[in-house]
């Protein structure tokens, strides 16, 4: 079957993205990227995607000030233009519209440092360490209007460990990051209606 189109949505080191470039070379992998897209021209995972050959866009979010839907209208022409089928955030630090969620819905993940539905939004592994928690983790989930809120895909676990930071945690997150995207995007896409 045709991989289906992916686009990754990032703002910054990009090292998920890596990943699932990395995942999409090997035979029979059921998606491949056709683009990366950024909202920041310095994003430093667009110059790994370009050193992949993947083909990258920018479409910097600071001259549309704060009128979000004009800047999501004009990535979402960039998607559809390259025949985009399916969208992975993979640190895309933007606040998403109702409008933008309304177009990609059930075809739009992200990825987020917590076990949802702990921890939305910002510092995930300050916020695991304060509460005590004895495992954290991540989760794969189709994005929806909510912050962090749509259905959870999948989800990996790692210990907490006696002395853990914010710092070492999210080290210890982000490598069981790049195992859970690729596999479930792999397995969201083998099963997309085509
Ligand atoms: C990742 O840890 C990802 O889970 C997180 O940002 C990091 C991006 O790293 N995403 C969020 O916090 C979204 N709410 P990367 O650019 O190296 O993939």
């Amino acid at each position: 079957m045709t991989p289906v189109r992916v686009a990754v949505l990032i703002s910054g080191r990009g090292s998920n993205m890596a990943a699932l470039i990395e995942a999409a070379r090997a035979p029979g992998c059921p998606y491949r990227i056709a683009l990366v897209l950024s909202n920041k021209a310095g994003a430093e995972g667009l110059d790994a995607a370009r050193l992949a050959g993947i083909e990258t866009a920018v479409v910097d979010s600071a001259p549309y000030g704060k009128d979000r839907e004009a800047h999501e209208r004009a990535v979402d022409a960039v998607l559809r233009d390259h025949g985009v089928e399916v969208v992975a955030l993979a640190g895309y630090m933007r606040i998403l519209s109702a409008w933008l969620v309304g177009a990609w819905a059930g075809r739009m993940l992200n990825i987020h440092p917590s076990l949802l539905p702990k921890y939305p939004g910002l510092q995930t592994h300050a916020r695991a360490l304060e509460a005590g928690d004895s495992v954290a983790g991540c989760s794969v989930h189709l994005v929806t209007e909510g912050m962090d809120e749509g259905p959870v895909l999948a989800q990996a676990e790692v210990p907490v460990l006696e002395g853990d930071t914010p710092e070492t945690l999210a080290e210890r997150v982000l490598s069981v990051e790049h195992r859970l995207y690729p596999e479930t995007l792999s397995r969201f896409c083998a099963s997309l209606p085509r």
